[in-house]
């Protein structure tokens, strides 16, 4: 029924609200809001700090409000909005609209001072809906994260359609989306395209691998295509691991509206008298000097807030996955770790295939569910060999999949009510296996239960991988009512960070890994929980060019982890050489994963400078600022990045010749971030051969003849790489 009863809100009982700006900041950054004589929040200003930002209170607009309103803070469904709404309810008398009315605001610091938190307060017109605005404004970083709560005080319950956990509208004369997309093995691919009128959209409807074709995370160039240099661009992403979407749409006023949250898709969200919704948190920042800015400072706020545990260097590794697979016994295992050893690594992980016994897993077809060790492979438990790990000086970390079951184990038998299924309909399994329903409390404590006894099996273990390896499809839950089925999507991920936050608690020091069948779970919401992620499944360093690249556009690398494999390569069967593999995977967290019983002499003690020259400028990998020189997408031939520390003092920079040009051609790598007045010693690590690929090896350098002139070094055949180390000297 619509309309009924509470006139009581109507727009006459409303007092007149005194137009306000609500200016938000950082060291250089500014947002800005105003309200209109309406009272309704207005959008201001995103972008470059504006000291005085007094005219907005007087800024007329030309656009007949028939057409459509000006761009409003949080956008919703109503009035004279014609744009995708950022929030859309039926209320609890069964209207449609929604119209937002600013009732206050307050402005606080938070942590040492760094963070300044803005809560603007807004309700409905009509109905007693409560919705806050939480916008947090880091100052070093210059980024901005905006979440929304929606509290309903109306007489009964509601139902949210939207709810996305940002809105934010920008005027520019062009607009060029540069988004990721891909797929398994294939995952960060980079994107441009300009937009045109209509939406576009990122999206993910998978419920779980949500990242694995698209990311939730986008850069936005105005103006001009995306440079790493130089122009304007806004970027961000979104900190959720279930379904989200990314809209950008450009209406016909020739403003591009971008709303980001949840995605809608089923999604509908009844919310009982009292309760609140919370959004996600959507991350956000702008940089006038191209991509590379908007990375920076992204990576800042990451290391600083974004990732769990920011400050720990992640230990290099070798996983015993494309190495061993399934088929091992523990000689087979204490062997990599004496080999591990010996190379220098620093920790070794044991991956799929140690566990299960009435339905042991000797293949993907059966076990996941029944995390008991397998006492044909590993008769002595998992303790004996991650002591014996620990006793050669190496960490242990062990695989698991908790969120999964396959129809052939004791759990699927005991608990099929835990596994997301449609009664009555077909139960497809995606990799031999189901998907538990994490919407569930018990499962929720079940899978906690499977980490905690994991972890009680040794005191050794440090490091767990957690897999998940298929997507939630015929959707149904035995635990949610008829009519909740539809929170599926979101109890599902909030119950996966409850399991997080509980495991947290108990564990705060062990390293997470995620991985989603590779990079199907690279998101910031997992990532406020965990150290790293499995960036993708594919190992071949020149797909790992492509996949790293994209990947670091939006997540810094402490927490791309990055294997050397063997060749032919197990994914792509490419054939590239040691030195090329080590090159890349050192321009992330450096780990091996192969049967080093299969490396020659020469190649072991090639691996084991590598790892060597790798733990000697790591630091400036984890820590320092990403410094892209030139596109593996620019078709030159070509790939370079570099890592520069905060103080300017040490750089590492990475030359890579990824296809072949013909021999006139040599690169020209200008370098970026460096300080020009100092003066550095250049000299080439990882060095195949005492003969350098560059003149300049071992010389003392100008910081400004090396941004300037740049260096050149000898990469000309396929697969040539370089990697230099630039120390301050007086
Ligand atoms: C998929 C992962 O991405 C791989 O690294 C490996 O752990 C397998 N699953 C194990 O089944």
């Amino acid at each position: 029924m619509l309309y009924s009863g509470n006139l009581l809100f109507n727009i006459q009982a409303q007092p007149k609200i005194e137009p306000t700006l609500i200016t938000i900041s950082t060291e250089e950054l500014s947002m800005i809001f105003g309200t209109n004589s309406a009272g309704t929040l207005m959008f201001h200003h995103f972008g470059n700090k504006i000291n005085d930002p007094s005219a907005f209170r007087i800024k007329k607009s030309y656009r007949r409000s028939d057409y459509g309103t000006d761009p409003e803070g949080y956008s919703t469904n109503g009035g004279r909005n014609f744009r995708e709404p950022a929030l859309r309810i039926t209320h609890s008398d069964g209207d449609l609209n929604t119209e937002l009315i600013y009732q206050s605001h307050t402005q606080r610091l938070l942590e040492d001072s760094n963070v300044q938190e803005t809560v603007i307060r807004l309700k409905d017109r009509k109905l007693p809906l409560l919705v806050n605005i939480t916008v947090k404004a880091f100052q070093k970083e210059n980024v901005i994260t905006q979440s929304i709560q929606i509290e309903n005080q109306e007489l009964s319950e509601i139902v949210l359609h939207n709810y996305y956990s940002m809105y934010l509208p920008v005027k520019a004369e062009r607009y060029f989306l540069n988004s990721f997309a891909g797929d398994w093995a294939k995952e960060m691919g980079l994107e441009e395209n300009q937009l045109t009128h209509g939406i576009k959209s990122i999206e993910s409807k998978k419920g779980m691998r949500t990242t694995r074709t698209e990311n939730p995370s986008f850069l936005l160039s105005l103006n001009a295509p995306m440079d790493e240099n130089y122009g304007e661009v806004i970027g961000g992403a979104l900190a959720w691991s279930g379904n989200y979407k990314l809209n950008f749409e450009l209406d016909e006023f020739g403003v591009l509206n971008i709303s980001a949250g949840i995605n809608p898709f089923a999604s509908e969200y009844h919310l009982k008298k009292g309760e609140t919704f919370a959004t996600p948190e959507a991350i956000f920042t702008y940089s006038n000097v191209g991509a590379g800015g908007i990375s920076r400072n992204l990576h800042d706020w990451a290391r600083n807030y974004g990732v769990y545990d920011p400050l720990t260097i992640r230990p290099t590794l070798l996983n015993s996955w494309e190495g061993a697979y399934f088929d091992f016994d523990e000689k087979t295992i204490t062997d990599m770790v004496d080999d591990a050893a010996e190379m220098g690594l620093e920790l070794f992980v044991l991956d799929d295939g140690w566990f299960g016994n009435n339905y042991p897993r000797n293949g993907s077809g059966a076990g996941l569910g029944d995390w008991q060790v397998n006492i044909k492979k590993l008769p002595r438990g998992i303790d004996y060999i991650a002591s014996y790990t620990s006793e050669k000086g190496l960490k242990f970390g062990i695989w698991i999949e908790p969120e999964m079951v396959n129809p052939k184990s004791d759990l699927a038998i005991a608990h099929p009510d835990w596994i997301v299924k449609s009664n009555g309909r077909d139960m497809p399994t995606i990799r031999n296996q189901w998907l538990l329903d994490l919407s569930n409390p018990d499962v929720q404590d079940f899978i906690f239960s499977v980490f905690d006894n994991v972890m009680q099996q040794s005191s050794h273990i440090s490091y767990v991988k957690w897999d998940a390896n298929r997507h939630a499809e015929s959707v149904g839950s035995a635990y949610l009512d008829d009519n909740r089925q539809s929170h599926f999507w979101i109890d599902y991920t909030k119950g996966f960070y409850n399991v997080l936050e509980r495991i947290r608690v108990k564990y705060p020091e062990t390293i997470i890994q995620t991985c989603a069948s590779g990079g199907g779970r690279v998101d910031y919401g997992a990532l406020k929980y965990t150290q790293e992620v499995r960036t993708s499944d594919n190992t071949d360093a020149l797909s790992r060019i492509f996949i790293q690249y994209g990947t670091n556009f939006i997540y810094p690398t402490i927490v791309t982890g990055s294997n050397v494999s063997a060749v032919p390569n197990h994914q792509t069967n490419n054939v590239t050489p040691l030195k090329f593999r080590f090159d890349v995977a050192m321009s992330g967290r450096l780990g091996m994963e192969l049967q080093p019983k299969d490396m020659n002499d020469e190649d072991r003690e090639f691996a084991k400078q590598a790892i060597a020259d790798y733990k000697s400028i790591r630091d400036l990998v984890m820590f320092g600022d990403l410094y892209r020189i030139a596109s593996p997408y620019d078709n030159q031939g070509y790939y370079s990045l570099s890592y520069v520390d905060k103080d300017k003092k040490r750089a590492v920079v990475y030359g890579y010749c990824i296809s072949y040009r013909g021999r006139g051609l040599t690169p020209k790598f200008k370098l970026r971030g460096l300080d020009p007045d100092k003066k550095y010693l250049l000299k080439e690590i990882n060095k195949l051969t005492k003969k350098s690929n560059f003149w300049g090896d071992g010389q003392i350098f100008s910081g400004q003849y090396l941004i300037e002139e740049g260096i050149n070094p000898h990469l000309q055949k396929m697969y040539d790489s370089a990697v230099f180390s630039l120390v301050e000297v007086e």
